[in-house]
């Protein structure tokens, strides 16, 4: 890509400076929206770019945007939590280009008319957030953030806020109960962050790496932005590149690079030089993706990863060469799961339980075909069925409130597959 839209620091240097980021045109976006343009123009634009949602669902921005229900006070919350593992594209973002970031939240709370916009993250950007405190009191000093901005009546104030640590704090009405000061743990949806948010109240939550886009869009308009990417997932996107190839790290790339390009041309590949087994595109939690030429020659876009039975989710690409057991990877990710259940749904909190003990076993080779089909039939009695809360809350008559238990037991459902028999593991009888 010849110029970086998100990652522009990689081409400015000190573009984490104040003076240096309105030398390049900084702030300019969100003065221009302020200043000439009204809230629902600039949904509207951001609807036209076609810009969907970094954090993991793609869900479209301009769409979410315009959901908001009448009511006030409005909040919007920047999601920096980065809790999924193989995910590091945001904290590049904090660290080296958090003015474009800023403007991009800011321009979100103008379009939602709020006045107050928080930016959560996890507990371990705990230096991370001690230097955005800076930016956003040096903000406030020159004149970018507090009452009557650029002479008009619109008002806004950002405060950071700092997690405890926890996976599931990621997940957007988990995040705002965090906010609040209580448990965090996800909310029975409906009613959405748009009608009933934080306190109650009307508010957005986009992704670190979403809102970062908007002040692009804004600057140089929807048609220029949708000149990269596809049709149905326009503009670049961060894709962080993690596993065995022999150059790890963050590339940005429209939407669309086949996977091939990106682990071989920019990643160099396997440094064993072996073949690559599996591909997980969306960290941990991500179903894996295997079928050699086919798989390296899809493209990384919402559709086309669907499409292959996988999701390319906050695109954090795990690159798995032939070397790995896939007993082992379901092991190490069940291991996470069942640590990060927040327990509030029964088949999440027991059901990680029981598939890390038939997975211990199996690794030991000390299971039987029985555990297998336990195994397969624990995954299933989880598996998908948590997002459908109202439904199968009401049918089990459980305390089960969301949203996130498709993910726990994914890797399971799919290397289960692996684990039948001709596969590396030894069954006990
Ligand atoms: C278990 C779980 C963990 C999540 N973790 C994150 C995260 O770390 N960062 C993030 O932006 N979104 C995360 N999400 C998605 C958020 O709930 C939400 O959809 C997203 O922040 C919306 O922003 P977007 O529309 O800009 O993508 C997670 C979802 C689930 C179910
Ligand atoms: S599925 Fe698991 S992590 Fe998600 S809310 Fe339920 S118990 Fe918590």
């Amino acid at each position: 890509m010849a110029e970086h839209i998100l990652l522009r620091h990689r081409d400015i240097p000190d573009l984490h400076k104040l003076d240096v980021y309105l030398q390049h045109g900084g702030y300019e976006a969100f003065k221009k929206v302020v200043t000439t343009m009204t809230p629902q123009q600039v949904i509207d634009e951001v609807k036209a770019s076609g810009l969907r949602g970094r954090g993991g669902a793609g869900f479209p921005t301009g769409l979410k945007w315009g959901f908001l229900t009448k009511d006030f006070p409005r909040y919007v919350t920047a999601n920096s939590d980065e809790s999924e593992p193989g995910t590091f594209k945001d904290r590049e973002i904090l660290e080296k280009n958090p003015h474009q970031f800023f403007e991009g939240v800011m321009i979100c709370a103008y379009a939602a008319q709020a006045n107050v916009a928080y930016n959560y993250m996890r507990g371990e950007f705990w230096d991370i957030a001690m230097r955005l405190d800076q930016v956003l009191a040096e903000l406030r000093e020159r004149g970018f953030l507090g009452k009557n901005l650029f002479g008009t009546n619109y008002s806004l104030d950002i405060h950071n806020h700092l997690g405890a640590g926890a996976y599931i704090c990621g997940e957007e009405s988990a995040l705002l109960e965090s906010i609040e000061g209580k448990l965090g743990q996800p909310r029975l949806k409906p009613p959405f962050p748009a009608d009933k948010g934080l306190y109650n109240k009307p508010t957005i939550v986009n992704n670190t790496e979403t809102l970062t886009n908007v002040p692009m869009i804004i600057a140089r308009g929807a048609a220029w932005y949708k000149t990269m990417g596809t049709e149905k997932s326009p503009g670049p996107k961060v894709f962080c590149l993690s596993g065995h190839v022999k150059n790890p790290g963050n590339y940005e790339l429209p939407l669309g690079t086949t996977f091939r390009h990106l682990i071989y041309e920019l990643g160099g590949g396997p440094p064993s030089g072996l073949k690559v087994k599996a591909i997980l595109t969306a960290g941990a939690s991500s179903t894996v993706l295997t079928g050699g030429d086919d798989i390296l020659d899809t493209p990384m876009d919402y559709e086309s990863v669907a499409a292959k039975g996988g999701a390319l989710g906050s695109a954090s690409i795990i690159v798995l060469d032939e070397s790995v057991d896939m007993a082992w990877l379901t092991l190490k990710t069940s291991r996470f799961f069942k640590h990060e259940s927040c327990g509030k749904c029964t088949p999440c909190r027991e059901g990680t339980y029981w598939m890390l003990n038939i997975l211990e076993r199996l690794n030991r080779h000390a299971a039987t075909k029985a555990d297998v089909d336990l195994l397969n039939n624990v995954a299933s009695q989880i598996a998908g069925k948590v997002p459908a809360i109202p439904q199968l809350a009401n049918r089990l008559r459980t305390g089960m409130r969301v949203a996130c238990s498709g993910t726990t037991s994914s890797p399971t459902t799919t290397t289960n597959r692996m684990l039948r028999p001709g596969n590396s593991i030894q069954l006990k009888a």
